[in-house]
């Protein structure tokens, strides 16, 4: 059993296509987040939810034959596709099982602890597999911050498009997944004696790249959307439609970024 009773599960076809765009969206602002922390050759990275393996592929460059990327999922089937030597890929779940290792420089999660019931344990499981003066970076949505899928909204298109949102938002936190995480994160640092602690958002407005993630993401969902009678299928195909027209300027929710240092 997992700790995550996640909503928009790998297995479903269009995760590909959703981790793409996830990668397109947001891996710049994470590489800068590691650039910031030193990740340099040798070093030892945890990539924890890995989902994709873009994000994977890029951290084994970087880190080089004499690093490695362990990089875990509870379904880690995409990121199997990264392929480096110096990259595993395993299955683990970052609450329910034990820390799948010791002494990393670098501890990595995106997206993933916002999903996770259990976070304050995969938090402590996360700093517990770093060594003295290892980075951890965490990054999340806070989707309770800014909620709209449309941040002008003048039309029915936009109203619908938020609606919409709305529905992903019941049923995310239907499955444990809190909202307004991201904002917390600072605080869970200091909680757990992090030092050199720092934060930032980034806030996609109107990227080419939210339109795939909402075409992927809708997909997903649609027999939940439909099962708790948020929205109608026609409604579903309308708004499809006018994501696939480019009427609509998509944003995502504001992404938290924080980084912490391991005490020596
Ligand atoms: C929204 S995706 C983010 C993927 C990737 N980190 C990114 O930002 O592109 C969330 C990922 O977390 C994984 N996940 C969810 N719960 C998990 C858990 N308890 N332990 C490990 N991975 C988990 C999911 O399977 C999925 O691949």
């Amino acid at each position: 059993m997992s700790a995550t009773d996640y909503l928009l599960e790998n297995r479903k076809a269009e995760a590909a296509q959703r981790f793409a765009a996830l990668s397109a969206l947001f891996d710049p602002g994470t590489l800068r987040q590691l650039d910031a922390c030193g990740m340099a050759a040798g070093w030892r990275c945890w990539e924890v939810g890995s989902g994709g393996s873009a994000l994977v592929r890029v951290i084994a460059a970087r880190v080089g034959g004499a690093g490695h990327v362990l990089a875990t999922d509870i379904d880690a089937s995409w990121t199997r596709e990264a392929g480096a030597s110096n990259v595993e890929v395993r299955q683990h779940d970052v609450a329910l099982d034990a820390p799948p290792g010791e002494g990393f420089d670098l501890v990595h999660a995106r997206l993933v602890l916002v999903h996770v019931p259990e976070r304050e344990r995969a938090f402590r499981h996360m700093v517990s597999a770093l060594k003295p003066g290892g980075w951890l970076v965490i990054e999340d949505a806070d989707p309770a911050l800014q909620p709209l899928s449309c941040i002008d909204p003048y039309g029915p298109e936009q109203e619908l498009a938020n609606r919409v949102r709305q529905g992903l938002r019941t049923l995310l936190s239907g499955r444990g997944a809190d909202l307004s995480f991201g904002r917390k994160l600072p605080r869970m640092f200091r909680d757990h004696g992090m030092t050199e602690i720092a934060a930032e958002a980034y806030f996609p407005i109107a990227r080419p790249e939210c339109a795939p993630l909402e075409i992927a993401t809708i997909a997903m969902i649609r027999g939940d959307l439909l099962d708790h009678g948020i929205v109608t299928g026609e409604e579903i195909e309308r708004h499809l439609e006018n994501v696939r027209a480019g009427v609509l300027d998509l944003s995502q929710p504001p992404m938290i970024s924080v980084r912490g240092r391991k005490p020596r």
